[in-house]
């Protein structure tokens, strides 16, 4: 079969002649439709993942862990956690029986591979207990996943919506699909900290933060109270970690602002997860909620590995 090949760790995969995986008793064979690549892709084959260690056990490997594809039988399916050296970048992989969910009808393979992405603007609801009329905060908005929480913040009735971001005209766009205020995080750390204070009105209720790092430092800061004063709840749910792995949290910052901060992964369970990936699918359906995606063939995978110029759209490779 064709597939993405990695050599090794740290390299670019190349489209290359792979053998086919043979699927063990308790495993089945996907044949792979569509691909999202994303940082998390790169990360690990870059060998800084704490995944790395298991899809990279064995070289030459094929990277990505899920995909979208078909079963023997025809079904469309989301797949995850093929089997190293197998991964889903390649036109099969194997992955464990049941390592596998139905597609609903209606949604192209393409677009599926964003759908999990969609799923962490729900955790507004999942682990932060988001109420209609809430102000949300969203950090790193103009990547594909902040896009994709503005918008679900928007489904979903936020009160207000502030936006960050490090461009003006990405923010423009952001703002075209539903941020109220936005910020840029390219300023110096006391004009960010201004800025998030003039914009919070009277308090953020949740903050969904896909870039941690020094703008969540410089956020957390301003949080402070300038007097004695009875603290707001600020609901910090941490989702992605674009601006850096590590932050410096004050004391003071806990002791007093209010501000609870909870994983991404807070209140996720297989009943939980069923009814928001439900709701996304019912927007996708309905078209209510869109998402960009920027499609490529498994043969310019090596190209489209290296490319910096996709802001704002996932990179998704179709077979
Ligand atoms: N937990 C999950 O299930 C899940 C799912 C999807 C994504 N994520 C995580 O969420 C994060 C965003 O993912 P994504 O797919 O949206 O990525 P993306 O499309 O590459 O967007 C990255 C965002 O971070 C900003 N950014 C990058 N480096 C920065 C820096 N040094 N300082 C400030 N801002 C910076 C980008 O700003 P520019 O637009 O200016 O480049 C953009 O807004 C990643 O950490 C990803 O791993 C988590």
């Amino acid at each position: 079969m064709k597939a993405a090949v990695l050599h090794e760790v740290g390299g670019v995969p190349r489209f290359e002649d792979f053998p086919d995986p043979v699927p063990g008793p308790d495993e089945v064979l996907i044949d792979v439709k569509a691909v999202a690549v994303e940082n998390v892709d790169k990360l690990i084959a870059a060998g800084t993942h704490y995944a790395s260690k298991k899809y990279l056990a064995q070289l030459p490997a094929i990277p990505a862990f899920d995909g979208i594809g078909t079963l023997p039988d025809g079904t469309v399916v989301g797949f995850g956690n093929p089997r190293p050296p197998y991964g889903a970048l390649a036109e099969k992989t194997v992955v464990a029986k049941g390592a596998y969910a139905p597609i609903a009808d209606g949604i192209d393979p393409a677009v599926a591979t964003v759908l999990g992405t969609a799923i962490t603007g729900m955790s507004l609801t999942t682990a932060a207990g988001f109420v209609p009329g809430e102000t949300v905060l969203i950090q790193g908005a103009t990547g594909v996943a902040g896009r994709l929480a503005v918008k679900v913040a928007r489904l979903l009735g936020a009160g207000r919506i502030v936006a960050t971001g490090r461009d003006e005209g990405q923010l423009r766009e952001v703002q075209a699909l539903g941020a109220d205020t936005v910020i840029t995080t390219a300023v110096p750390d006391a004009e960010l900290a201004q800025a998030f204070t003039d914009a919070k009105g009277d308090g953020y209720d949740v903050v969904l933060d896909y870039l941690w790092g020094r703008p969540t430092e410089i956020l957390l800061r301003s949080l402070v109270p300038e007097s004695f004063a009875f603290p707001k709840p600020t609901r910090l749910i941490q989702v992605g970690e674009s601006a850096g792995g590590t932050l410096t949290v004050a004391a003071e910052s806990l002791r007093t602002s209010g501000v609870e901060i909870y994983g991404a992964a807070k209140g996720l369970g297989p009943d939980t997860m069923g009814q928001v990936y439900g709701q996304v699918v019912t927007w996708a359906q309905s078209g209510e909620l869109t998402f960009d995606v920027t499609r490529v063939p498994l043969s310019d995978i090596e190209t489209a590995w290296q490319r910096t110029d996709l802001r704002g759209t996932r990179l998704v490779v179709v077979l």
